[in-house]
This record gives structure tokens, C-alpha cells and sequence, in this order.
């Protein structure tokens, strides 16, 4: 897939991936997801920062079924930006949430700011882990959390050549790390509590039903807008995708530490 006007998460993948997964959502399990994210954390009446927020589903969620006090959400680019102020705007929740542009690199917040720090399949496009960790602590009070899902490779070697197909068709500048890459980067950086929980069993089965959307109703009534050109590419990333679920190579998972 291409990066269209510079951008890559743009208005014809917002589109697209927004017609699968519900409206405001750049990724997988919709609310439900979130919930499991977050699950067992009171995050009533905190500051949250939603690193990579795209287009603002999940900080309404996080404030309207979670009850989040304020949520500061930061993304790359412009096209999720947008979408986000609409979707939030629609949802009357202009109060509780604000989204920011950041540059790729260190967090623009002082130390200790934030309650939680959540990010929901974001992190696979940052490609240091160890360094983005760093920042998460320095950023999060003491007793705060890490609550994270990413998709993340199963080893830290080259990939298959199934998964490198895969990678290629997305062109979304993965820079997917394992999850002992990701364990290392937390504990290095003072977390402790650490939980990493794999989702594949979950989203390898959603992804088949995904896919027949893609070739169904759900996909022609996407087409309408994006052209059946574009519906037909990512009926080919999710083809490709499939089979390294399957693997385990392609490992949705759930991040979770604590700052002492
Ligand atoms: C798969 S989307 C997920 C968006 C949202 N979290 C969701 O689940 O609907 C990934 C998002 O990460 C953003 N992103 C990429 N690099 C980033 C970075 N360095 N910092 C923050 N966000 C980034 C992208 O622009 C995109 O909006």
C-alpha cells in the first residue's frame, strides 16, 4: 500500500479500515478491545495520554465507557487528526479530549504527567522500543500504567519469507520488535508488574471473518467510496496476513507495567 498526499494512514484507508472495524477505530475489536486493555485498572477521573490515537475512537471509549478524566491523544499525521476532532466532536466529548501533532521521538510532556499511558497498535510504527519506554516512564507519575496492545513479531530474527510478504504489502513502516525485545525495553526502563499477553488465538480467527466482510457487503458498500481497486488491495494484505497469524509469526498482544 502507498502513502497517499505524504500520508500514510490516508482519508481512503481511514475509509476503509473505519467501515471494518466501527467508526473512529484504525484498528481491531472496536470497545470490547479497549475494555480488555484496560481491564482491572481504574481509570476513573485520570489523565491518559493515547500515544498514536489515529482517528479517535478509542479515547472516546476510554472516556465515555471507562470514564477517563481527561484524555490527551498524539498522532503523527494530520488525515487521523481530523477525523479524530470530528469523531469526538460528533460524540460531544470535546471537554474531556484533546488531540495533539507530534514529531516522531521524545514525548512533548514534563515528567510524571500522565495516570496512564495507553496506546492501542501504534507502537509497531516506533521502532525503538527501548527508547520509547524510556519516555513512556519519564512521562507516567509513580504508581501509574502502561496499558498497551501492538502486533509484534515472534522472534527477533529475519522475517519468514511469508511474513516479509506480508510486511511489504501493508508498507505502513512496521518496525515490529518480539515480545522478549519488548520486556527488555520495559524492565530496562524501571517498569515492574510486567504482563505480555498474546491475542493471536483472538485475532486469527476475527481476521477470516474480517476478510469475508472485505469480500462481502462491507467491503462493496467501502468500494462505493474508495474504488474496488483499493478494497481489492487490502483483500490482498489480509490474505497475506492470514497465514503468518496462523504462524504465530504475527502476534497481536496486550502490554501492561507498572512505575514503582
Ligand atoms: C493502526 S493505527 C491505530 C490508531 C488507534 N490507536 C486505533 O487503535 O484506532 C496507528 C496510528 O499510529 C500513528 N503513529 C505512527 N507513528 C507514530 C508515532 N511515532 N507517534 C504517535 N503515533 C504514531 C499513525 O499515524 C496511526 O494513526
Amino acid at each position: 500500500m502507498e502513502a497517499e498526499g505524504g500520508e500514510l494512514y490516508h482519508n481512503r484507508l481511514v475509509a476503509t479500515l473505519e467501515a471494518l472495524w466501527g467508526t473512529g477505530f484504525l484498528s481491531p475489536g472496536g470497545p470490547d478491545e479497549v475494555g480488555r486493555v484496560v481491564a482491572g485498572i481504574d481509570i476513573g477521573g485520570r489523565a491518559v495520554l493515547d500515544i498514536g490515537c489515529g482517528a479517535g475512537g478509542i479515547d472516546v471509549a476510554l472516556v465515555r465507557n471507562h470514564g477517563a478524566g481527561y484524555v490527551s491523544g498524539i498522532d503523527v499525521e494530520d488525515t487521523v487528526l481530523a477525523r479524530a476532532r470530528e469523531v469526538i466532536g460528533e460524540a460531544g466529548l470535546g471537554d474531556r479530549i484533546g488531540c495533539l501533532k507530534v514529531a516522531p521521538g521524545p514525548l512533548p510532556f514534563p515528567p510524571s504527567c500522565f495516570d496512564i499511558v495507553f496506546s492501542k497498535d501504534s507502537i509497531v510504527h516506533i521502532p525503538d522500543k527501548h527508547a520509547l519506554m524510556r519516555e513512556v516512564f519519564r512521562v507516567l507519575r509513580p504508581g501509574g500504567w502502561f496499558l498497551a496492545s501492538d502486533w509484534l513479531i515472534g522472534h527477533d530474527g529475519d522475517p519468514s519469507p511469508e511474513m516479509a510478504a506480508y510486511i511489504a504489502a501493508e508498507g505502513l513502516d512496521f518496525g515490529m520488535a518480539s515480545p522478549g525485545r519488548y520486556r527488555d525495553a520495559m524492565a530496562a526502563a524501571g517498569f515492574t508488574d510486567i504482563t505480555i499477553t498474546s491475542r493471536n488465538d483472538w485475532y486469527r480467527a476475527a481476521a477470516k471473518s474480517e476478510l469475508e466482510r472485505l469480500k462481502g457487503p462491507v467491503g462493496r458498500a467501502a468500494a462505493d467510496v474508495v474504488g474496488q481497486d483499493f478494497i481489492d488491495e487490502n483483500i490482498g494484505i489480509w490474505e497475506r496476513m492470514i497465514p503468518v497469524l496462523d504462524s504465530g509469526e504475527h502476534c497481536p498482544t496486550h502490554l501492561r507495567a507498572r512505575k514503582p
